[in-house]
């Protein structure tokens, strides 16, 4: 049987991340987080003022434990740069590496699924819609003590959704083989049962106890 690579896509605050962090775990996978790539380039380019084709090819393992890169801020600078062909280009060897481990991978993102591995075994697109998330995200800035209101989360990620979709180089999309699933009206439990039932009906199971 081929090593289980599973590949999550969706928006901002779908949940994918919690998804991948628990389905990682539980296959004792190990796991990137791409979104993490985009905002260090991001924040690089900003704190810096170097290209951010650049600061993408310079980027080390390190950088990626910055607390900043967690802030919203740090989430809008890179949605911009993650627009930029050459950014992408730069990042993806690193994570077609990390995605053929032979002992499987989990990456979660905007365009694994489509780009990075198209041939994975398992596809997830996770999404809600625009309200739950914005309300998620709310709330999580709130319990990390950040000071912020409602409508300005909401517009914020409405505005990162449409560059997300809209631009050019691999926008989010699901691929046309991806498990669709609609975390608006679920827990973060439920979604990691209803992802584990369609893993378990391609046929992979965890090697655990
Ligand atoms: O956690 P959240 O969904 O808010 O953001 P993230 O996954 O850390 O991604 C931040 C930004 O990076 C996104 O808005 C995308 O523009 C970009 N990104 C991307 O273009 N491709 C990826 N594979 C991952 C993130």
């Amino acid at each position: 049987m081929k090593p289980l690579l599973i590949a999550i896509d969706g928006p901002a605050a779908s949940g994918k991340g919690t998804l991948a962090k628990r389905l990682a775990a539980h296959f004792r996978l190990p796991h990137l987080d791409t979104g993490l790539l985009y905002r260090a380039v991001g924040w690089a380019a900003e704190q810096t003022g170097q290209a951010p084709g650049a600061a993408a090819a310079d980027l080390k393992a390190e950088d990626l434990d910055n607390p900043a890169l967690r802030t919203d801020a740090a989430g809008q600078a890179a949605s911009k740069v993650a627009a930029i062909p050459e950014v992408r280009a730069n990042l993806l060897k690193f994570q077609k590496e990390f995605a053929h481990q032979p002992s499987g991978a989990v990456l979660d993102g905007r365009d694994i699924g489509t780009v990075i591995c198209p041939d994975a075994p398992v596809k997830l697109f996770v999404t809600a819609s625009l309200e739950s998330r914005a309300e998620r995200r709310y709330r999580e800035l709130r319990e990390r003590g950040l000071d912020t209101i409602k409508p300005r989360v909401l517009a914020e990620m409405a505005e990162r959704d449409r560059r997300d979709s809209e631009r050019a180089a691999a926008p989010l999309k699901a691929a046309p083989d991806a498990y669709l699933l609609d975390t608006s009206d679920m827990d973060a439990d439920a979604a990691f049962a209803a992802a584990l039932a369609f893993i378990t009906r391609k046929g992979f199971r965890s090697s655990g106890p």
